[in-house]
């Protein structure tokens, strides 16, 4: 696991972006094309408009990306809850990419059906695949420990077979659809990005508490690389040093 801390949420906006670009251009240039799933809520906004601005002034051909989402709120794509209607707004139609490169989590109808309809296009991209290997699924941290849709005491939580599903949050009392934890480790780099002193208590939680994993993020480990990239407000508990 590799931790980096940022000064501000400019920082880790500009760094996050930094990352993003780096490690989807190194996957381009080794396969040809890169994948990358990309998370929702607000946090990272301030890095997709950073990565659109950092897109104009050095090369990558969006062409050669993919780009697909950890998971989605069953609402209507220009839905301001959606965050694919996030995602274009901040960087999806700030950049030359071909609009059949966007692969969007449409559930608003039926989550189930969308759940499935979506493994179904993973499963046609990732052929031959136990679970999927994105080049880079990007993740958040919810105040009570989530990550994608993965809510504490939700059934998805205990799904080994399928890469997507369907999940009704309660406390929300909204239904989504998520990238299960299988699939999110399955990944060739995860990279968590966490902001702010709200979330100090919850990444000390999730970083530091002994013990077995209690709380969703914390189950993430992916196959490859894990990051955290987090700014000093969101790190402002932490004690270990951490590698
Ligand atoms: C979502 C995200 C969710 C998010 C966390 C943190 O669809 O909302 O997938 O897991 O990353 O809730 O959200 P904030 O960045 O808004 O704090």
């Amino acid at each position: 696991m590799k931790l980096q801390i940022f000064p501000d949420a400019e920082g880790l906006a500009l760094g996050a972006a930094e990352f993003i670009f780096e490690t989807l251009s190194k996957a381009a240039a080794h396969a040809g094309s890169a994948s990358i799933a990309l998370s929702g809520g607000s946090t990272p906004a301030r890095t997709y408009k950073e990565l659109a601005e950092l897109s104009r002034r050095r090369d990558l051909d969006w062409r050669h990306v993919k780009v697909y989402w950890g998971d989605e709120r069953c609402v209507a794509a220009d839905d301001p809850q959606s965050n694919f209607h996030m995602a274009r707004a901040t960087l999806l139609d700030l950049i030359s990419i071909p609009r059949q490169n966007l692969y969007h989590m449409a559930c608003e109808d039926d989550p189930e059906t969308g759940a499935w309809r979506y493994e179904q296009i993973l499963r046609s991209h990732f052929p031959d695949q136990a679970f999927p290997q994105f080049d880079l699924i990007l993740l958040g941290l919810g105040d009570d420990g989530h990550t994608a849709s993965l809510f504490p005491d939700t059934q998805i939580l205990n799904e080994r077979e399928r890469w997507v599903a369907p999940v009704y949050v309660p406390r929300l009392d909204s239904w989504r659809i998520s990238l299960t934890l299988p699939a999110i480790n399955a990944a060739s780099t995860v990279a968590f990005l966490v902001s702010g002193e709200a979330k100090a208590s919850i990444l000390k939680e999730t970083l530091e508490a002994s013990g077995p994993p209690t709380h969703p993020a914390q189950k993430v480990e992916a196959q490859g690389e894990l990051h955290w990239l987090i700014d000093e407000s969101a790190g402002r508990l932490l004690e270990k040093p951490h590698s």
